[in-house]
């Protein structure tokens, strides 16, 4: 009788164990995540949770990072007089379409290698960035990567809007909202970009 309660409870034990694991999505649900990403660049102005920013914050950190050096840093921009002067400064930001938040992300020149290696940053910040786009787009929210770095006159206006130190160069500005449009996915599936083994 004892020996079988202990069963159970191991059992119910084990169960709450698994259950507090990260539990992965199913292939299917991950792949076309993926491959349904576009770029969105019309928002209605609502704003995301502090949850889902903080989630979204999650997942950019999550990222491979050469050495696991981390050389980043993300600044969440809500402001609306803030986000008013990125709109106007940057255009190309989309900030000014309605966006409520955009994360501005940096390479941290602070954590990186040194040498040649230091540019790996630009790779780092890259896969963070990549992973906020998809985590947005899997929680229904819409986002577009917008170049900022290796633009000298756009890095010099991002840093001169929030004050930000030489320490941290802003690679992209990514809007983070509710669509208000949906644009339809594009197959890039192109087979001559594909190789096989070593040119001849
Ligand atoms: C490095 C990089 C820079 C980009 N810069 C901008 C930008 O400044 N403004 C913008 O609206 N979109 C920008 N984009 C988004 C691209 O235009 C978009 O990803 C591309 O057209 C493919 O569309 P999709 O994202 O819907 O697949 C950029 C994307 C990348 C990867």
């Amino acid at each position: 009788m004892k020996k079988n309660l202990f069963i159970v409870i191991a059992m119910a034990v084990s169960t709450l164990v698994s259950c507090n694991k990260p539990q992965p999505a199913s292939d299917e649900q991950v792949i076309n995540n993926i491959m349904t990403r576009v770029s969105v660049r019309q928002f209605t102005g609502e704003r995301p949770s502090d949850e889902q920013v903080q989630t979204l914050l999650r997942c950019a950190m999550a990222a491979p990072s050469a050495v696991n050096r981390q050389p980043w840093a993300f600044i969440v921009v809500d402001d609306p007089a803030l986000l008013k002067q990125i709109g106007d400064s940057l255009p190309n930001t989309r900030v000014q379409n309605n966006a409520p938040l955009c994360f501005v992300m940096c390479g941290d020149l602070s954590k990186t290698m040194e040498g040649e290696a230091q540019e790996f940053w630009i790779h780092d910040v890259s896969a963070c960035t990549e992973n906020l786009l998809l985590a947005a787009h899997s929680m229904g929210l819409g986002a577009v990567w917008c170049a900022i770095q290796p633009n000298a006159e756009r890095i010099r206006k991002a840093r001169q809007i929030l004050n930000i130190p030489d320490n941290l160069i802003p690679l992209c500005i990514v809007p983070v909202g509710y669509p208000a449009e949906q644009p339809a996915v594009k197959d890039k599936w192109k087979e001559e970009n594909i190789y096989h083994n070593r040119f001849e």
